[in-house]
């Protein structure tokens, strides 16, 4: 009996641990087609909604999230077959969401994120997904080199 209340002790003490320096994540790769973005749009909707987030709080991140994807998918592969890599993670009050492709990269990043700025000639794209992921996210760190791919790394605080 006195040994099964100290595993107990000792049970609950680790979960408490576990509990401080929780990282939850979430990986998933899409073949870069437009059909899959929505999913890959819902599934970080749905996998934030543990931390309560406010309807807005989930536009946001789905707007962000999209647009992310959608260049990886246009831009990154330019229509053609590819993988996209997305993971989010939750870690306290901070959702952070990673979109990367190993497509062609981009040459100047930071003429890439001015508003408006598109390499696109068809008039189809505003040239503002960048600015709306700055706008709806807290942080957003873009990695990129011509030939071997782009990464969006976006961070938001949910419920302050
Ligand atoms: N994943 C990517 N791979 C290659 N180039 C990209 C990627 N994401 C963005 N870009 C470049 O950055 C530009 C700006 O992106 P964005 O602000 O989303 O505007 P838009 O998609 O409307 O052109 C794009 O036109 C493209 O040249
Ligand atoms: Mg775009």
């Amino acid at each position: 009996m006195g040994y099964g209340v100290n595993a107990d002790d000792s049970l609950k003490e680790e979960a408490s641990q576990r509990e401080d320096s929780k990282k939850e994540v979430l990986r998933m790769e899409i073949e870069s087609r437009s059909e899959n973005e929505e999913f890959a749009r819902v599934a970080v909707a749905v996998f934030m909604s543990r931390m309560n987030p406010t309807m807005e709080e989930i536009d946001d991140v789905k707007t962000a999230v999209s647009e992310a994807v959608t260049n990886g998918i246009i831009h990154g592969y330019q229509g053609k077959e590819g993988i996209i890599y997305i993971e989010a993670a939750v870690e306290g009050r901070e959702l952070s969401v990673s979109v990367r492709d190993k497509g062609v990269g981009i040459r100047d990043v930071k003429r890439a994120m001015e508003p408006m700025y598109t390499s696109d000639v068809t008039g189809e794209r505003s040239g503002m997904g960048f600015s709306f992921m700055e706008a709806f996210m807290d942080e957003i760190e873009v990695l990129s080199e011509p030939g071997k791919g782009t990464q969006v790394i976006m961070k938001k605080q949910i419920g302050r």
